[in-house]
């Protein structure tokens, strides 16, 4: 039986992961998969506006907001296992995933391992290459400055990378809610999640075989995953379709709220019934609110 609501708990992977779980039960369903180093409420916005739609679902990645790190050493591909363990045990059918930047790493992790499970990707903010050798060093040295300085401080150097530079006159509480997500994260996590971005590999090379559909999002302003990294996966990925958001950074969903949701409002509504069964089974009103 499903469990509706928000910071529900469900053992997967040997782990306990909190998740919230909203909308009605039988309309097709959206995934969402957080960025680093935040949590499942920086989908807050799109659970709200898009659950009288869609089943929305925001999950805590092992060891951010109230899940579990577990014991085991952190990487990417353990992340999309514990995605893909984590769809079965929900029993949700052909799910639409949507991650944001480590989100979208998970996400094309998590369809080279397993095809066949997804109805669509929504790819925001995010990029197939693996880390440049300057990437790696820019990480270590940040483990290295949150040993030393501290996570307040790392949350706002972060903060200076995130955002667009509207938004830091104009979505103060976003970067309230961001500053919180990043305090709230222990460092022991923030630490390995750092060596498991380190140690990813690119999935350019897969992006071919991605035979479902797929929205690209970015924010024109993103300075970490920029425009070219969203153009690149356009162009590898057969079908796919490009959104570039102005005025908006790294953390588009969260700085163009109404733009993101519309975006993805539409890519859905470009779904056949054969590709989500679910829109057989209700008569899906698409009220267009944002
Ligand atoms: C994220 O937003 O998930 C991170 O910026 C990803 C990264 O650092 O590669």
């Amino acid at each position: 039986m499903r469990n509706a609501g928000k910071n529900l708990k469900l053992t997967v992977n040997n782990l306990s992961v909190c998740y919230h779980d909203e909308g009605p039960i039988k309309a097709p369903t959206i995934v969402f998969i957080h960025g680093f180093p935040l949590n499942k409420s920086m989908w807050d916005v799109q659970l709200e506006v898009l659950k009288s739609d869609f089943r929305v679902i925001a999950y805590d990645i092992r060891g951010h907001g109230g899940s579990d790190a577990g014991i085991e050493k952190f990487s990417v591909s353990l992340f999309a296992d514990d995605l893909l363990h984590f769809i079965d045990a929900l029993e949700i059918e052909n799910p639409i995933v949507c991650g944001l930047s480590m989100g979208g790493y998970i996400a094309l992790h998590a369809i080279g391992k397993s095809p066949d499970r997804f109805a669509g990707l929504v790819l925001s903010d995010t990029q197939c290459i693996s880390d440049t050798p300057d990437i790696r060093a820019k990480r270590m040295k940040s483990i290295e400055n949150i040993n030393k300085n501290g996570v307040a401080h790392y949350a706002e150097e972060s903060i200076k990378n995130l955002f667009g530079s509207d938004s830091f006159t104009t979505r103060k509480s976003e970067i309230s809610a961001v500053r919180d997500m990043i305090v709230q994260t222990s460092k022991q996590c923030l630490s390995h999640t750092l060596f498991a971005l380190a140690e990813r590999k690119g999935t350019c090379s897969k992006l071919q075989d991605i035979a479902v559909p797929v929205l690209v999002i970015v924010g024109k302003e993103d300075k970490i995953t920029p425009p070219a990294a969203a153009h690149l996966l356009h162009e590898k990925i057969q079908g796919s379709r490009l959104e570039v958001l102005p005025k908006a950074g790294h953390l588009a969903n969260m700085e163009s709220p109404s733009r993101f949701n519309d975006h993805l409002r539409n890519f859905i509504k470009t779904f056949d019934k054969k590709t989500i069964p679910q829109i057989l089974a209700r008569d899906l009103v698409f009220s267009g609110n944002t």
